[in-house]
């Protein structure tokens, strides 16, 4: 059988799947679908300090082959999920991937810190693509700069690897991946949500209360495929390679690209055990190519 164990420097995995933040709950909502031990990896939904109600309904609307959301990152508040951790630790062994939230820089590094002390977390992802409310709205990943002082400041914190999410609205998304990686990041994570508007035609408005949602699913993949290649052969550390991914053959072609391992998302809405089949989706393309091992074909685009 091929070996599907991917290298992310820091850790081995024993395959490249991992679901992605926002998209599989805090896990164990996904345990009667599949045995969470067959993940390589699992990023839990994102979390600041204190709790948050998100933003009001509308939060979701279908487009054609994507998804918009405006969910406003809901969720209970670090104190709640490090109980939540504490029984997801307990019944899996797959590695922990906390993602991390905040409206300011102190606040990431903060909530951070809390998490990088947890035995059953593995590492981080810090999700730099969120809003920050105390600059109106802006979040770090926009800026190179400011993308360079949080990494460092939140690397002071924490004594485990640390994955930075980078969001595809940056105008120089190279940049911004050259300054995580300058700062201290472990690895990177790409990408986010893209910024996309949906309008309702009889109230001429449009649909979701914030205006802008987050564009995700099959129609955002071949732009992304074209972001984590860019980042790829710009950057020495592992990139993790998301967007719109929903069979193996996804995979390798991220994979092909340069990513190190994948993260899928709104395949797991409409198909709760995507994982099991993407794998064995995996396996049997792998067979088909006749590709031994992920690390033969990865960053083997020819161009
Ligand atoms: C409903 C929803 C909620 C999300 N919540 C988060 C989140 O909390 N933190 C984060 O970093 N990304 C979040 N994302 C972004 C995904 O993790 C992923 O980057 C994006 O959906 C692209 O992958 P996909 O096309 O496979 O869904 C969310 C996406 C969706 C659709």
């Amino acid at each position: 059988m091929a070996d599907l164990s991917v290298d992310l420097g820091f850790c081995r995995l024993k395959n490249p799947l991992i679901p992605a933040s926002g998209t599989f709950g805090y896990g164990e909502e996904f345990s009667p679908f599949m045995d969470l031990d067959i993940l390589g990896a699992l990023v839990l939904k994102g979390i600041y300090k204190d709790a948050r109600p998100g933003n009001p309904p509308p939060r979701l609307c279908e487009t054609p082959a994507g998804l918009l959301n405006s969910i406003g990152l809901a969720g209970p508040g670090a104190d709640e999920l490090q109980n939540v951790i504490r029984h997801l630790g307990a019944a899996t062994r797959t590695p922990i991937i906390v993602n991390v939230c905040g409206q300011d820089d102190g606040e990431f590094a903060e909530v951070a810190a809390i998490f990088a002390a947890m035995p059953e977390v593995a590492m981080l992802e810090l999700n730099i693509s969120c809003p920050n409310v105390k600059k109106g709205g802006v979040c770090p990943a926009q800026d190179d700069k400011h993308t360079f002082r949080l990494v460092k400041l939140v690397k002071a914190h924490i004594n485990k690897p640390l994955i930075v999410k980078l969001s595809p609205n940056a105008v120089d998304i190279v940049a911004v991946a050259r300054s995580a990686q300058e700062a201290g990041a472990d690895a990177l994570s790409l990408v986010n949500t893209f910024l996309g508007l949906a309008v309702d035609l009889e109230k001429r408005r449009p649909v979701f209360a914030n205006t802008l949602a987050g564009l995700s699913g099959p129609a955002i993949k071949p732009l992304a495929l074209k972001l984590v290649w860019e980042v790829c052969r710009q950057v020495r550390i592992p990139v993790i390679g998301m967007g719109g991914i929903t069979s193996g053959r996804d995979v390798l072609e991220y994979i092909l690209v340069g990513a190190a391992a994948v993260q899928f998302g709104t395949v797991n809405f409409c198909e709760p055990a995507a994982a099991v089949r993407i794998l064995a989706e995996l396996e049997k393309e792998m067979e088909r190519l006749q590709i031994n091992s992920l690390a033969e074909i990865k960053g083997k685009l020819q161009v």
